[in-house]
């Protein structure tokens, strides 16, 4: 029996694991507290998570009918992420720990996501993961639930950021991923031909932020007195995330070309919830290709539960001592 919590950035979870059965998992999102700002706020964040913590734990408990004394092992995410979040949740989970004497694993949040095969899908090691969400985007080959080899990424914004960028920049609400992606289905997604960043060079890694200028260039040329036509509006946002789609189409293949014994190639992370990026990565693989359930997808605690299990079973333990990380290369 494992207790997740996740704190990382703007969702504060957490969730109960008996093996790889989810119990609970529950998210208390925190998107309206930064809606105002057009991006979370850290120092917000980190105060929200101080409030809800507790209650997210004992949700997740009464949900899936489990008192703390029957937990095996408190699992939490120590990084990477903002800080004051980040430190919010180990303590939670130091405190939980101390009172009951339960092992305590902190969890690499990118390892969270990069495990989620094994947990809906019980996929075997070494696979191929390309995990985007909206700090992230890497290539992973997986080995091992500590072994993780970075084949090549963004080398500049995230596709989360991009998409997030793209909707303030069109009036759209955040977090602009889900947005963008209703927006686009009115759309046209070869009305504006937006740039296939990197695409001429070889290699796995990424680029979103020229991306994003293009989205800019092509808003203020479709401006009729002053304010965009809501279908011009959808045009751009289909043609983007086509860019989007096609760039990582393009880039998983060739990454799948060196990982001859992979058994499946995976997604994960909030902008593999996105079903036109589903749609364009499916057919580039003749091995398995798994795209976790939406809600495993995106930040949540059953994923940290599940690779502190997995942690644990390898032999880690962690102490009092663990500490917060805001930077935590895999
Ligand atoms: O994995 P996640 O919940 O948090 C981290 O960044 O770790 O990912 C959040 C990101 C945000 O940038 C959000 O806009 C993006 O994932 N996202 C999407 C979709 N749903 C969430 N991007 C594109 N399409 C979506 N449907
Ligand atoms: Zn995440």
């Amino acid at each position: 029996m494992i207790l997740g919590i996740e704190s990382s950035c703007d969702d504060t979870a957490a969730a109960v694991l008996r093996g790889r059965e989810i119990l609970s998992n529950v998210v208390s999102s925190q998107t309206d507290l930064h809606a105002a700002f057009g991006g979370v706020v850290p120092e917000i964040a980190a105060r929200a998570h101080v409030e809800k913590l507790d209650l997210c734990v004992e949700q997740a408990l009464a949900e899936a009918g489990v008192t703390l004394a029957e937990v095996d092992v408190i699992a939490v995410t120590a990084g990477p992420g903002l800080i004051g979040g980040v430190m919010a949740g180990v303590m939670c989970a130091k405190g939980l720990a101390l009172a009951t004497g339960t092992p305590l694993i902190g969890v690499n949040h990118l390892a969270g996501h990069a495990l989620t095969p094994r947990l809906t899908d019980g996929v075997e090691f070494p696979y191929l993961m390309l995990l985007v969400s909206g700090g992230h985007c890497q290539f992973l080959r997986v080995d091992g639930p500590d072994r993780f080899t970075r084949l090549g990424g963004t080398i500049d914004d995230a596709p989360g950021e991009a998409f997030d960028k793209v909707a303030k920049l069109l009036g759209l609400p955040q977090p602009g991923g889900p947005a963008v992606e209703a927006e686009a289905r009115s759309g046209d997604p070869t009305a504006f031909a937006f740039p296939r960043p990197l695409l001429d060079r070889p290699g796995y890694d990424l680029s979103f932020s020229g991306l994003k200028t293009a989205v800019l260039r092509a808003r203020d040329q479709s401006l009729v007195d002053g304010a965009l036509p809501r279908a011009t509006r959808a045009d751009i946002c289909a043609s983007f995330q086509a860019a989007v789609a096609a760039t990582l189409a393009e880039k998983s293949r060739r990454a799948l070309a060196v990982c001859p014994d992979a058994t499946c190639f995976a997604v994960a992370g909030g902008v593999a919830a996105n079903e036109a990026i589903r749609a364009a990565l499916e057919p580039i693989t003749d091995r398995a290709f798994l795209a976790p359930p939406l809600r495993l997808c995106t930040d949540n605690a059953a994923m940290i539960a599940w690779a502190g299990s997995e942690l644990f079973a390898a032999g880690h333990r962690d102490g009092m001592d663990l500490a917060p990380r805001p930077r935590w290369p895999l």
